[in-house]
């Protein structure tokens, strides 16, 4: 792979001046021991250190140091490639050499606590039989890290990102879990949570004591002059803990605190939290982490004036550290955690910034689809909002650790009819059940009545109206799951809503959780309602059976690899429709969001085959009639012609 005239000691004829510099500081500075692991590395600086530089430069390019910073920057870089252990460096090439691995229909994601799924990171490993049973490709960790107690946010609150949370076990065993995973062909995913430090991170302390290079670590204000400023244009995101978004010190400074007042924003116009923060990606990549997921992206980077959410730079930044990643850890890609307007979300999504995110729209419409019992909104948005560049791809997904939250855009909705705000306040009455009918037994979070803002809590079982016993309930579950499933990308399984795990009420009486309702949905693992998963009479087995058989389905299909889809308007309010393309021909994809039957007129499936074998159930439809669909029933019919 490496051209010899990348060994050690050659020359390189940079395209500029400033590259040929930079270069050359490092290799004389690191070459001396760098016999054995700089080809590699040198060959990967030559394609990305150009990319590197550029966005750096719009950052820090006009401080007098930018050259020796980037120069130390890399040095320390080069070190944690000299640390990254072979079989890594074996996948790099591997990965390199097929970029677009991660489309596979055969991808399929989970993610869970470590310890509320299995105690520990051994528990996790004992695991994985299960995992390969349910067809996982993909695990996503909840934060591992070292953190505060009670009050870590779920562990977003680092105080170390070099040790685990003891209760977790060692990083040696993390790393050691890993492997296990890569062994069982199953892709490793921490959050790298970049945003913010828990107060009790060094950094903190020592900018708390006082410490000026720290303290330039994060924003510390001496009174509220600047903070008034900023707030007149920021959105509050915790305002249960507290307004605004920024906390009091206790010697009375103020500082950024965007999430609760233990969680530190950092500082990233300082160009030591960007190096700092490399040096902490790096050491989880070499722990064989092959997805990070971008916590809070939208956040990172702050500008008087505006909202400091989604501002250009938080692009730059992305795309240095993305060129970072691809010079010293190859097989290390990004997915992005940007729960914001559409517009916003999709600008994340690229090869060089962040190849992977979650699908935070199509995932509310989901919900917003089923409480209405009408598609329009969903239907507009795959066909709207559902393209995506090359070598990028969604993670689809029916809920997460986080809230459910309404971010469709309200331009799109009022071109329905469909007001947001006030759409808004309907589909939370109705998901806290304080709506007539309502079937779902969810609970506000952040209701905030300054604003009339809220979002959701609650499990996919008991937002479908398991709790209740209503007889709908795992049709439900299925339909949503097999819209992400089908949509392309990769599908997330929030681990235990396969087989319909419900809320966990006990959260309020838990250290550190109870003033905060998400915990409801982040029950612990519930063995008895797996050990039902086979047991087609219970509802554990009817859901788990129902999600198997769409996961061997859409594994067996190449059509659904990747993100291609082609919205299919069924003319029916009630039923989404949509084709995922083949070769020849496609599979057509309609899912009727009512609790009556519904029925698609012949005429609408002119242009299909005659007739099409339906995937999930077996047998034939005849497509030259009109198609009847049960109550929530989805189909999924193949016209792909011989
Ligand atoms: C992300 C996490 C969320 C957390 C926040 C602050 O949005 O998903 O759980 O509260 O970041 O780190
Ligand atoms: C807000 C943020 C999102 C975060 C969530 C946590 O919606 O935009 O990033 O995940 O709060 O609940």
């Amino acid at each position: 792979m490496l051209d010899p005239k990348h060994a050690q000691g050659a020359d390189w004829v940079a395209p500029d001046e400033q590259l040929g510099r930079l270069w050359r500081a490092l290799r004389d500075r690191v070459a001396p021991d760098g016999a054995v692991h700089w080809p590699a590395f040198d060959a990967r600086l030559r394609r990305h250190l150009g990319t590197l530089r550029d966005e750096l430069a719009r950052l820090y390019g006009q401080r007098l140091d930018f050259e020796p910073v980037l120069v130390d920057l890399l040095a320390g870089v080069y070190a944690q490639w000299c640390e990254r252990p072979p079989e890594l460096k074996a996948l790099d090439d591997t990965r390199e050499h097929d970029p677009d691995w991660f489309q596979s229909q055969t991808m399929l994601g989970g993610v869970c606590y470590v310890d509320l799924y299995a105690g520990h990171f051994a528990g996790i490993a004992a695991q994985i039989p299960y995992f390969r049973e349910l067809g996982l490709s993909y695990l996503h960790l909840m934060p591992v890290f070292k953190c505060p107690e009670p009050h870590s946010d779920g562990g977003y609150a680092v105080s170390s990102y070099r040790e685990t949370h003891p209760k977790l076990g060692t990083i040696a065993e993390l790393r050691t879990l890993a492997g296990q995973l890569r062994e069982a062909g199953i892709s490793l995913v921490l959050d790298f949570v970049f945003n913010h430090t828990s107060d009790e991170h060094d950094w903190a302390v020592a900018a708390k004591a006082g410490d000026p290079a720290y303290r330039d670590f994060f924003f510390i204000f001496p009174d509220r002059t600047e903070p008034d400023r900023y707030e007149r244009t920021l959105r509050e995101i915790f305002p249960d803990e507290h307004p605004g978004a920024f906390s009091q010190l206790e010697d009375g400074r103020w500082v950024w605190t965007t999430f609760h007042s233990y969680q530190w924003d950092l500082n990233y116009a300082n160009p030591k939290v960007f190096a700092a923060m490399a040096g902490e990606m790096l050491a989880i990549a070499n722990l064989g982490v092959e997805f990070l997921r971008m916590d809070a992206v939208a956040f990172i980077w702050k500008r008087l004036g505006t909202s400091c959410e989604n501002l250009p730079e938080a692009h730059t930044l992305l795309r240095a550290y993305n060129a970072l990643a691809r010079i010293a850890a190859p097989a290390l890609l990004f997915k992005s955690e940007a729960i914001v307007h559409p517009d916003d979300v999709v600008k994340y999504i690229a090869p060089a910034e962040c190849q992977i995110s979650y699908n935070p729209l199509q995932m509310a419409l989901l919900w917003e689809s089923l409480a209405t019992r009408q598609v329009a909104l969903l239907q507009q948005a795959l066909e709207r909002r559902h393209a995506l560049p090359a070598g990028t791809a969604w993670v689809n997904y029916v809920r997460s650790h986080d809230d459910i939250g309404w971010t469709f855009a309200d331009e799109d909705a009022i071109q329905l009819g469909i007001r947001g705000f006030d759409h808004r306040q309907f589909l939370n009455r109705f998901y806290v059940n304080r709506f007539p009918g309502s079937f779902a037994r969810g609970v506000p979070f952040q209701d905030n009545p300054a604003t009339g803002d809220c979002r959701i809590s609650g499990t996919c079982a008991s937002l479908c109206g398991l709790e209740q016993h209503d007889p709908h309930a795992v049709a439900r579950i299925l339909l949503l799951h097999g819209v992400a499933l089908a949509a392309g990308g990769i599908p997330l399984i929030y681990l235990g809503d396969e087989v319909g795990t419900l809320n966990d009420p006990g959260y309020v009486n838990e250290p550190g959780k109870g003033d905060d309702s998400r915990w409801v949905h982040r029950p612990r693992r519930d063995a008895a309602r797996y050990a039902q998963r086979h047991d087609a009479a219970s509802d554990a087995g009817r859901i788990y059976g129902g999600l198997r058989r769409l996961i061997e389905v859409r594994r067996s299909l190449d059509c659904f690899a990747g993100n291609r889809l082609i919205a299919f308007w069924s003319k029916n309010p009630h039923v989404l429709g949509f084709m995922r393309p083949a070769a020849r021909g496609s599979v057509l994809v309609l899912a009727n969001f009512s609790e009556q039957p519904q029925r698609i007129e012949a005429h609408v499936l002119s242009g299909m085959p005659a007739a099409a074998e339906e995937l999930i159930g077996g047998g034939h439809a005849d497509l030259r009639r009109p198609l009847e669909l049960a109550p929530y029933q989805m189909l999924w019919l193949d016209c792909r012609t011989a």
